[in-house]
């Protein structure tokens, strides 16, 4: 089945083939006007302005563009979705003052999410990812991964990767979130187990490892040995790094060849070089950093260093309450200085990459996977520039429109 989208005030797409996009190429995009773009199951077939459609023979099914932009399908590579109850008390107390820190070294934070996430069961679980995951595409995110890391026993872990599989996103098993209550703050003993008792199973669901790498969750050596048992049973690696202080991400992250590390808020100028230097995607998380009330990471200095950096929502119930990338696009605009056409590539191409998925997503062109949103905008930098607005007339996922 063909499906025809025409007519369209854009079409707005990071230009070229590589990934990752760096430098003066994070900023290109190529935009046409009154264009078509034109899917053939469920990848891109052709695109490109109306006067030069051709004429289409068979079945064809058609969507009236006028007035609409298309952009990629979006791409949020770091979320926390799977998870039972949520933390609205602890938000209501950190709004009269409290510190997310002190929530958690008082067993609150990350370990109340974790008891309900535990007393929640599968099948419920399961709903919840669901249910984000419509959350998410309502704001054009037709692509998600997501961590588990809020049941840190050996069945809710499992169980957690399950589920955001069965929702159709990319696992990642976040294993080294928290030290979990029945391991009384010895970290290396829970590494004992997370990596003899839930390593095996949990890379046979999950595409990559990530760990909390911070002051009160787990240090650099710690990290190391979890990060190299799980890169020899086949995982990709990630890091939350320099999210409160600088306890070594960078370094390690580059050493191991991660995939990504993700946060920065605390990342100075020698982090900035040496994250520049290297293959290891940034991952800013803006709206993480809002929420909070804490310093932005160092976007604009990462990216005019020559860095790789890809934008996600780091959706979770804790830090960052907040499923919209494009307002993540708004945020990258007035806080972090990156273009409209930076934030664009950011959360699309770049992100695929941090997925592994570089060559098949987060572009309008043709052999991609026909994942698109149409925009309600005159023009694809509303993306970024309609803060909070109902951006989303329609999205593509894999050639079906929703
Ligand atoms: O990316 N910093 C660690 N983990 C999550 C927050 C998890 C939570 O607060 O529940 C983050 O911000
Ligand atoms: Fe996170």
């Amino acid at each position: 089945m063909k499906l025809l989208v025409r007519d369209l005030a854009q079409l707005a797409t990071p230009a070229g083939r590589d990934v990752p996009l760096r430098g003066a190429a994070l900023g290109e995009v190529d935009v046409l006007e009154d264009a078509f773009v034109l899917c053939d199951g469920d990848a891109i077939e052709a695109l490109g302005r109306m006067r030069d459609l051709p004429l289409l023979d068979g079945d064809v099914v058609e969507v009236d563009g006028r007035g609409l932009c298309a952009i990629p399908g979006l791409v949020d590579c770091h979320t926390h979705a799977a998870f039972g109850g949520d933390r609205v008390d602890e938000f209501s107390l950190r709004a009269g003052g409290a510190s997310y820190e002190e929530l958690h070294a008082r067993g609150g934070g990350i370990l109340s999410t974790v008891r309900a996430t535990r007393a929640a069961g599968e099948a419920v679980l399961l709903e919840a990812v669901e249910r984000h995951r419509d959350w998410m595409r309502g704001h054009g995110t037709t692509t998600f991964e997501s961590k588990s890391g809020y049941g840190l026993d050996r069945e809710t872990e499992l169980a957690s990767l399950r589920a955001v599989r069965s929702a159709g996103g990319v696992p990642t098993w976040l294993g080294a979130h928290a030290v979990p209550p029945e391991f009384e703050g010895d970290g290396d003993a829970y590494l004992d187990f997370a990596l003899n008792e839930v390593l095996p199973d949990a890379a046979q669901l999950a595409e990559a490892a990530d760990i909390f790498l911070e002051r009160g969750a787990f240090d650099a050596e710690q990290a190391r040995r979890y990060l190299e048992a799980c890169r020899d049973a086949g995982l990709a690696l990630r890091l939350h790094g320099d999210q409160f202080t600088e306890s070594g991400a960078i370094p390690l992250a580059v050493e191991l060849g991660a995939r990504s590390v993700d946060h920065l808020e605390a990342t100075g100028d020698a982090g900035v070089r040496t994250l520049a230097a290297s293959e290891v995607v940034g991952v800013l998380l803006p709206a993480s950093a809002l929420y909070l009330g804490r310093p932005m990471p160092p976007g604009r200095a990462l990216v005019d260093a020559g860095a790789a950096v890809a934008l996600a929502t780091d959706f979770n119930p804790g830090s960052a309450f907040c499923e919209s990338l494009p307002l993540c696009c708004s945020l990258a605009a007035t806080q972090l200085k990156l273009s409209p056409a930076e934030s664009l590539a950011a959360c699309t191409v770049n992100a695929a990459h941090v997925l592994g998925r570089g060559k098949r997503l987060g572009r309008l062109a043709p052999g991609y996977r026909a994942d698109i949103v149409l925009l309600d905008a005159p023009d694809w930098r509303y993306l970024a520039y309609h803060l909070g607005g109902e951006l989303v007339a329609r999205i593509v996922a894999a050639g079906e429109l929703r």
